[in-house]
């Protein structure tokens, strides 16, 4: 599996509008398509400024990425482009694929607001809605999306469990998200997250406002999760990398657009990567 993580197409941008990569397209589906999440050929933009070239990665479902690289390198952009965030942003243009169990998720029949049901987003800060009980704030989503979904209740018990919060919060369900710790108002968001059922949850430095407990607790959630779905998750923290991810993907900026350096299995990636850039960042070497 290993292998097949990392590829690396040509791809043929015109003007800035998202094209197919040479060769795909050319036959309907694959009879078997790659199960999980996928970018081929990924380019992003803000404006004229080309932020990223040319990304092709395989996230096998239920496996956990970690996305590595200095600041400015794009991992922010790219997992944007994961859910179809990056379109929010006025002027921001995107080429290439991204394919959910080998279905374009920018193909015209896609609704994006579906797209982001079924690809989810925990964020840097945690963002519970604060009027809302920590109950409301479970339901929120598919509150939001009109999901004709019953037993709440057991929705909100079991999103609380997998988070890895229900315990702290069981008591108090009526109390507002906003009264929770920092490292719970986080769970909280997984918990979120997950009432809406998505097949891949996308995590940009989820624990970056987090103390070291906290932070280790989300690794066990992330760890727990990743038994039924995929997680991709940004860090600058190598031991979290090391710790959480089964495969690494290491991004780089040499002052024109964030590329992708190389992706493997987190160990081989920390222990004997291809690339010597690899090496010193995640020695700590720069960046
Ligand atoms: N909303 C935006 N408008 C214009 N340029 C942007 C925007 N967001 C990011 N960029 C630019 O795109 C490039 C990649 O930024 P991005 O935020 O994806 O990096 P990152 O790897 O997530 O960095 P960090 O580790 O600091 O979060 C940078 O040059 C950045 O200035
Ligand atoms: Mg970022």
């Amino acid at each position: 599996m290993a292998a097949d993580i990392l590829e690396k197409d040509s791809t043929r941008i015109k003007n800035g509008e998202s094209t197919s990569v040479e060769g795909a397209g050319m036959s309907a589906q694959p009879e078997q398509a790659f199960r999980g999440l996928e970018t081929v050929g990924a380019h992003a933009w803000f404006g004229k400024h080309h932020a990223l070239a040319n990304v092709s990665l395989k996230f096998p479902e239920r496996t956990v990425t970690g996305l590595i690289g200095p600041s400015g390198c794009g991992k922010s952009t790219f997992i944007r482009l994961l859910n179809r965030m990056h379109e929010f942003i006025p002027g921001a243009a995107m080429a290439g694929q991204v394919l959910l169990n080998g279905k374009d998720i920018y193909s015209p029949e896609e609704d994006p607001a579906m797209v982001r049901l079924k690809i989810g987003m925990v964020f840097q800060k945690p963002n519970p809605f604060p009027a809302m009980t920590i109950r409301e704030n479970v339901l929120a989503g598919i509150k939001l999306a009109h999901l004709d979904r019953a037993d709440h209740d057991g929705i909100v018990e079991s999103c609380l469990t997998r988070a890895g919060l229900w315990k702290e919060v069981k008591d108090r369900l009526d109390a507002s998200g906003g009264s929770l710790s920092g490292g719970q108002q986080q769970r909280l968001c997984i918990a979120r997250s997950l009432a809406v059922e998505p097949e891949v949850l996308l995590m940009d430095e989820p624990c970056s406002a987090l103390d070291p407990a906290s932070t280790l607790r989300i690794e066990e959630t992330i760890k727990e999760l990743s038994q039924k779905i995929t997680v991709v998750i940004v860090t600058h923290n190598m031991q979290q990398a090391s710790r959480v991810s089964d495969y690494c993907a290491f991004f780089l900026t040499d002052g024109g657009p964030g590329y992708l350096v190389e992706a493997d299995d987190t160990r081989k990636m920390f222990t004997n990567p291809k690339d010597p850039r690899t090496a010193d960042y995640v020695q700590g070497k720069f960046g």
